[in-house]
């Protein structure tokens, strides 16, 4: 039977650590704030942008919250970043995706200052952690590595397959594994015999966003197997994308969904802006 990584565990001490970092550095006089921006009204944003908020909250920092109308025009979200960018009360920005499909993300993405920017997804932030230069680190990849450490996972020197090439999840998740020396090998929908690809890992990271996918075929005895997917199976109950009864027996350790990477993101995003 495998072991399971409590991911819910885990964020809690990693939000513990973070509370107290929050409360002596208020005792040196300085505080943090978060800038969150939701345009329009996207039943998941809203629990998403709900629970950082909330987050924020329980560390103590603060947050300042911008809910705009769907019909907010690109040029006026362009307008209100750059101000939050002057702000020098706001330490981090973060504009919830997806965004209403008039406005172009890479344009709002591109607007926030690196220095704030607490996701990571900015060209700049990506290119830095493509070349080992410091900068911030997309939520999910890094609460993922997070989930291995404080685990005991070894992943150097390991085979690590990572299955989904998304620009927030599977290519950062890459560039992190091999900074911690893995072996990692990025498979996506055009791979071919990709249950073969996926049997080689060690650890097997899965991103494609289909529920139940990866079953007990894909995965090799003892394997490591990280599911970042949030969906509904056929009763409507939330599930990940790995078939957590089929491969759960075949491996040494497994994240649930619920339970698992998602707890880890919002975590390190508090994590993000205590270092900014
Ligand atoms: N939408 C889904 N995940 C994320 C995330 O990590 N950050 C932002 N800004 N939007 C998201």
């Amino acid at each position: 039977m495998a072991s399971l990584i409590d991911g819910k565990v885990i964020s809690q001490t990693i939000k513990d650590e973070l509370k107290e970092k929050v409360e002596k550095m208020k005792e040196q006089g300085i505080t943090k704030c978060l800038a969150v921006i939701q345009v329009g009204d996207n039943p998941a944003s809203t629990v998403y942008v709900r629970n950082k908020k909330k987050g924020c909250e329980y560390i103590g920092i603060d947050s300042l919250s911008y809910e705009l109308p769907e019909n907010t025009s690109e040029d006026e979200l362009v307008k209100l970043v750059k101000e939050l960018n002057a702000n020098d009360k706001v330490n981090g920005i973060l504009v919830q995706l997806p965004l209403p499909s008039h406005i172009n993300e890479d344009v709002i993405i591109k607007t926030i200052d690196p220095a704030k920017d607490v996701d990571g997804f900015h060209p700049q932030s990506v290119g830095a952690l493509c070349i080992g230069q410091k900068g911030f680190v997309s939520c999910t990849p890094a609460g993922i590595i997070q989930l291995l450490k404080r685990s005991n996972i070894e992943i150097a020197g390991k085979e690590c397959v990572i299955l989904g090439r998304s620009n927030i999840v599977g290519k950062p998740m890459s560039l992190l594994m091999l900074r911690e020396n893995a072996t990692v090998t990025v498979a996506h929908s055009k791979t071919q015999n990709l249950k073969e690809v996926c049997k080689r890992a060690d650890i097997l990271i899965v991103a494609i966003g289909k529920p139940k996918f990866v079953t007990d075929e894909y995965v090799k005895d003892g394997a490591v197997v990280i599911d970042v997917g949030i969906n509904r199976d056929e009763n409507n109950k939330i599930c990940g994308d790995v078939d957590f009864d089929l491969v759960e027996p075949k491996c040494k350790a497994i994240t649930p969904v619920p339970g698992g990477v998602g707890p880890m993101t919002i975590a390190m995003l508090l994590n993000n802006c205590i270092e900014a």
